[in-house]
């Protein structure tokens, strides 16, 4: 059975939601096997193992989040050369930019040699103040449906073996 990875980090919930809602949209895949992993529980092997990837990462002080980046790290050199061109999509969840979370996420994919087989997706919450910044988010239904289109679109080309 072909799988996917979905690994993502979240303080305050938004990119959870997102990743939970690419995971719902890729579980209507039924020949596909959906890992939901946080980032910090995800090593070496989930990465070898899967066969396409969702990485979600909220941007923090301009920046992918900090346990995210330790995912990458932790993986980097364990998975290169051995996962090329399997195919995998970003998920970003900002305040209000999230541009550069994006750029270094595929940064990465690309020293993968991973396919970006879906646009990059970046979710804005605008929250502005530290005490919005630092409270429980609620991605509108809108976003979540794209991050499940983006999920079944993936899982669909995983089963199919289009990518
Ligand atoms: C320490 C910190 C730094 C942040 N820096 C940025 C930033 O540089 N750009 C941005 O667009 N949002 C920034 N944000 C806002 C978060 O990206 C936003 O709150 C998002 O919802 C976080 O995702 P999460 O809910 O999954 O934790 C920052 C938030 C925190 C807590």
């Amino acid at each position: 059975m072909k799988k996917l990875l979905i690994a993502y980090h979240s303080m305050t919930g938004g990119t959870e939601q997102m990743a939970r809602a690419a995971a719902r949209g890729a579980a209507e895949e039924a020949a596909v096997e959906v890992r939901l992993l946080r980032a910090a529980e995800t090593g070496p092997h989930d990465v070898l193992d899967a066969d396409g990837y969702v990485f979600a990462t909220p941007e923090n002080l301009a920046s992918m989040a900090g346990l995210m980046k330790d995912f990458f790290d932790r993986c980097y050199y364990a998975a290169l050369d051995r996962i090329n061109g399997r195919p995998y999509a970003a998920l970003i969840c900002a305040g209000s930019d999230g541009q550069n979370a994006l750029r270094q996420l595929e940064r990465i994919a690309t020293g993968w040699r991973l396919n970006a087989v879906a646009p990059a997706l970046i979710v804005c919450t605008h929250a502005q103040t530290p005490e919005q910044i630092l409270s429980p988010k609620q991605i509108a239904a809108v976003d979540l449906e794209r991050c499940y289109e983006i999920g079944a679109a993936l899982a669909t080309g995983v089963a199919l073996g289009v990518f």
